[in-house]
């Protein structure tokens, strides 16, 4: 198995939801590893529970320190820790745009509300005044607008006749301790699922024009031109013929290419069986720090390559534009 990522957990209060990711992590498949709790107050509960569990810890009150102060002391601590994520379970502070920017796409979330209801305060009375059938919990990606990044997860919770915001909050709670340590456990093991890394690749094959999908001895691979004469110009391949990467296939331009490419780039690229032969190149998907726009860039030299001539003109005229 790959190795764990390390998350660093911030918290502002009791702890719940660091607990149940803690503990989450400890089960024998757990996908991450809680390297540092820290808070915004150094009276946190859950400081007290992740050192009995030998978690280390870092507290620094806000009180008297900028905002941008305040967070580059939290994140110089997560770093030191060795974070590659950054999770916040009830850290009641908003984030410097600096800080978030850093941490984007590796700094998720909890929210008691299914957003992209009541983001903000009081959730749960908001729900119960609107009349909603239910209320809930939600895990996102942080972004600079509050409660607005991408949903990754979410668990509706039923309101029942005469709900409190208290009694909803304590059942919300417990949905809570059941979805976070799942997403992030998805999201922090997504570089190595194959149907995550396909959905990624099919994306943005299929945005090229008149590209089609069609299997192929199995995989899936995408073809330029029409249905009836069109032409290979990508294949997915999932640890195929004993090879241990998930990669994409895509056509070079010469046999000494994709040599030097090979040679070069050993944990981006490899030569693959049968089609390697033939000038197809893997290029490895299943790598951290993967680069999207470079797997886009490969797939559209490939589409040109075969592409008829009308539609490579088409793509021309759209950068022209
Ligand atoms: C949780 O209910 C979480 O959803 C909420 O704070 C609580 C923290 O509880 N977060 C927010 O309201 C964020 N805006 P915990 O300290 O027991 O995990």
């Amino acid at each position: 198995m790959a190795d764990k990522a390390k998350v660093a957990i911030f918290i502002s209060g009791r702890g719940s939801n660091m607990a149940a990711l803690l503990y989450a992590s400890l089960l024998p498949d757990s996908t991450y590893e809680v390297c540092l709790v820290a808070a915004n107050d150094p009276d946190a509960e859950g400081l007290t529970l992740a050192s009995a569990e030998g978690v280390p810890t870092f507290a620094l009150s806000h009180k008297g320190r900028t905002r941008a102060d305040h967070d580059a002391a939290m994140e110089a601590a997560a770093k030191e820790a060795g974070a590659q994520y950054i999770v916040l379970a009830g850290y009641m502070r908003i984030l410097s745009p600096e800080f978030v920017s850093r941490w984007q796409g590796r700094m998720l979330n909890i929210h008691p509300s299914l957003l992209p209801k009541y983001p903000g305060l009081d959730t749960h009375a908001r729900a119960i005044e609107a009349g909603d059938s239910h209320g809930g919990v939600s895990v996102h990606l942080v972004t600079e607008e509050l409660d607005a990044g991408e949903v990754l997860g979410s668990l509706p919770v039923a309101i029942r006749a005469g709900e409190t915001a208290d009694s909803l909050a304590e059942r919300v709670r417990f949905a809570e301790h059941q979805l976070y340590p799942r997403v992030l456990s998805d999201y922090v093991s997504r570089g190595s699922d194959p149907g995550y890394l396909l959905e990624k690749v099919r994306a943005l094959a299929l945005s090229l024009p008149e590209a089609h999908e069609r299997e192929s001895h199995g995989s899936p691979g995408w073809r330029a031109g029409s249905e009836k004469s069109g032409k290979y110009f990508a294949y997915f391949n999932d640890q195929h013929h004993g090879s241990e990467h998930i990669a994409l296939l895509v056509k070079t331009g010469s046999m000494d290419e994709l040599l030097d490419l090979v040679e070069a780039q050993p944990h981006a690229y490899f030569k693959p069986a049968y089609y390697g032969a033939s000038g197809w190149i893997g290029v490895i998907l299943n790598r951290p720090g993967i680069d999207w726009d470079h797997v886009a860039e490969w797939l559209e030299r490939s589409w040109r390559s075969v592409a008829p001539a009308r539609l490579a003109k088409l793509i021309n005229a759209a950068e022209d534009f």
